[in-house]
């Protein structure tokens, strides 16, 4: 049996019609860029993740930096972020001439630690972004408090579509919060999007000017933005496959709950935040025989991932910042002993079944 770590043409096929007949009308109607297709996405993202507003974008990593953008975040300023994500969130701060200040992160949650937030603050930091990796909102509220009411609370959801925290969605309790619609992610395009939604309508129309070229009409441009737009194939393809998010992250939730209760005397798994609900995007184990247990899977057919290997303090895109091993022990650690198994909506019981006697052998077998 083969068993890859997201099946996006199994995805596809089960709403091929819909979207098929969606892509055919963007291009009848020759409206690729702007338009009704983008229009109808930003309010129905907004409407589903509980915001006042939002602007579709190109990708994850354009929408974080213009928020920080937005906000006036540039040279000689500090973002703090987690050292345990995906380049992007980094990525972001440096793309806009602010210096990353990495945190560790919390080795129960494997998600962003106050208290290290806490001891990174210093005059120049303007904001943090919390990242809720795996699709695990991260505790925005301890952050906030540790960060205190002058520092913007910035949410990475690139993983984390519909989760929620304290019973509010993810999109409506940050500052500002991104999205990634990567073809892999829960609600995943066909191609590279990405959204921000905030209650500031003052900053999300700021963030849809500076992606459409600083424009106020076609040839009127108040500052130097950037092409940042979403197009409206992608936006089409968005619009469908929302109304199936929720039954889709559903149906991740029961593959990742016989996981847990399959594997609790094997492997661990994070726990979430209180109050939290994942989308389960990912599910990860940990073990310190990963990289063994990843290779015996492969041979078997089950692919596995690693989110992430390297930690961001440790990436040589990083090294005029001065990090070294040892400075950020926790992240250091995880990332050692993570691996990601197969999940997605399309997964069947007996393919779970197969993920889960395999990942039992190799422990068996000692
Ligand atoms: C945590 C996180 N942040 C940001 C991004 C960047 O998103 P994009 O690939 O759409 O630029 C990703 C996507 O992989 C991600 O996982």
């Amino acid at each position: 049996m083969k068993i890859p770590l997201v099946d996006l043409k199994a995805n596809y096929l089960s709403v091929k019609k819909e979207i098929d007949e969606k892509i055919f009308s963007v291009i009848g109607d020759t409206a690729f860029v702007k338009g009704r297709e983008l229009d109808d996405f930003e309010k129905n993202w907004a409407l589903k993740c509980n915001a006042e507003c939002c602007a579709g974008l190109a990708n994850g990593t354009v929408s974080l930096e213009l928020i920080l953008k937005a906000l006036g975040i540039g040279p000689g300023d500090e973002v703090i972020v987690p050292s345990h994500t995906f380049i992007a969130t980094a990525e972001a701060v440096a793309n806009c001439g602010a210096k990353p200040v990495f945190a560790d992160c919390i080795e129960k949650t494997a998600l962003i630690d106050p208290e290290s937030v806490k001891s990174s603050l210093n005059v120049k930091t303007k904001a943090v972004i919390i990242v809720d990796l795996y699709g695990q909102p991260a505790d925005h509220n301890a952050v906030k408090a540790a960060a205190g009411e002058n520092v913007f609370i910035i949410q990475d959801a690139a993983q984390s579509h519909l989760a929620s925290y304290k019973n509010k969605t993810v999109g409506s309790y940050a500052y500002a919060t991104s999205f990634s619609f990567y073809p892999g992610k829960n609600l995943g395009a066909f191609g590279d999007a990405g959204a921000v939604v905030t209650n500031d309508r003052g900053l999300c129309e700021k963030i849809k000017m500076l992606s459409d070229h600083g424009r106020m009409s076609k040839y009127e441009h108040l500052v130097c933005g950037t092409n940042a737009r979403m197009d409206n194939i992608q936006a089409a393809v968005l619009n469908v496959k929302m109304r199936h998010l929720a039954l889709w992250n559903e149906k991740r939730k029961k593959t990742v709950d016989v996981y847990k209760k399959s594997l609790k005397n094997s492997v661990s798994f994070f726990e979430l935040e209180p109050s939290a609900v994942s989308s389960n995007h990912l599910i990860v184990i940990r073990t310190p025989e990963r990289n063994d247990l990843k290779r015996y899977l492969e041979e078997r057919g089950i692919s596995a991932g690693i989110h992430y290997p390297v930690p961001l303090h440790l990436q040589p895109a990083f090294s005029e910042l001065g990090y070294k091993t040892g400075d950020l022990p926790v992240t250091e650690k995880i990332a050692d002993e993570i691996l990601s198994l197969p999940v997605y909506p399309e997964m069947t019981e007996e393919q779970t079944e197969y993920v889960i006697e395999n990942v039992k052998k190799y422990f068996r077998q000692g």
